[in-house]
């Protein structure tokens, strides 16, 4: 596990190589094996592999999203606020769930904020995404998880940048 978190970047640049139908079958796995509030499972998610729906959804907001264009997949991860009051803390946990199942697999990824973000000045990123996909009115839309086999490297942060500084030992502000 520590292997996956040291490679971990994000990815925004794909191959034109598809994702193998087997390999999409671990990520749906993966991906509702996340652990969630009370075990209410408040998310569910929108697989997309289509290439013009992929376009669609790479236009969601002006900064940040345009890459998904070129992914292979597209997981959309959607919550119902009404089910559970942790349904953002649950869809961030499958989020990254399936962002390291990737990475093991030897793919590449990326969250994109659909949550609070906009689409333009009149219209939510979130409603953008639940016009293009039909998702109805009581879900919410927190991210699109943008999945390919890399066609860029990253260096994984080394070591001596990690931040240990924010870890206290016992209490707030104590060295470890
Ligand atoms: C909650 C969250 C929202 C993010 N939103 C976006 C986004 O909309 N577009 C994007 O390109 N990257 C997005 N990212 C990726 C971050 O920019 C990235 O994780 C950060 O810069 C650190 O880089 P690294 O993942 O390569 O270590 C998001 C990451 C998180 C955790």
């Amino acid at each position: 596990m520590i292997e996956i978190l040291r490679e971990r970047r994000s990815i925004r640049k794909y191959s034109e190589k598809s994702i193998e139908p087997d390999t999409i079958e671990l990520l749906k796995e993966a991906i509702l094996r996340s652990p969630s509030s009370r075990g209410i499972n408040p998310w569910c998610f929108v697989f997309v592999d289509d290439k013009e729906i992929l376009r669609k959804l790479s236009l969601a907001k002006e900064h940040g999203s345009s890459f998904l264009k070129d992914a292979q997949l597209g997981i959309v991860v959607c919550g119902d606020e009404k089910r559970s009051d942790c349904w953002i803390e649950d869809g961030s946990i499958a989020s990254i769930i399936v962002q390291l199942q990737a990475q093991y697999l030897g793919l590449g990824s990326c969250w994109i904020q659909i949550r609070n973000r906009m689409h333009s000045k009149e219209k939510t990123a979130e409603d953008y995404v639940k016009e293009v996909l039909n998702i109805p009115p009581h879900l919410r839309v927190l991210s699109i998880i943008s999945i390919g086999y890399p066609d860029e490297k990253k260096r994984g942060i080394k070591k001596e940048e990690l931040e240990y500084e924010k870890i206290y030992r016992n209490r707030f502000g104590e060295r470890w």
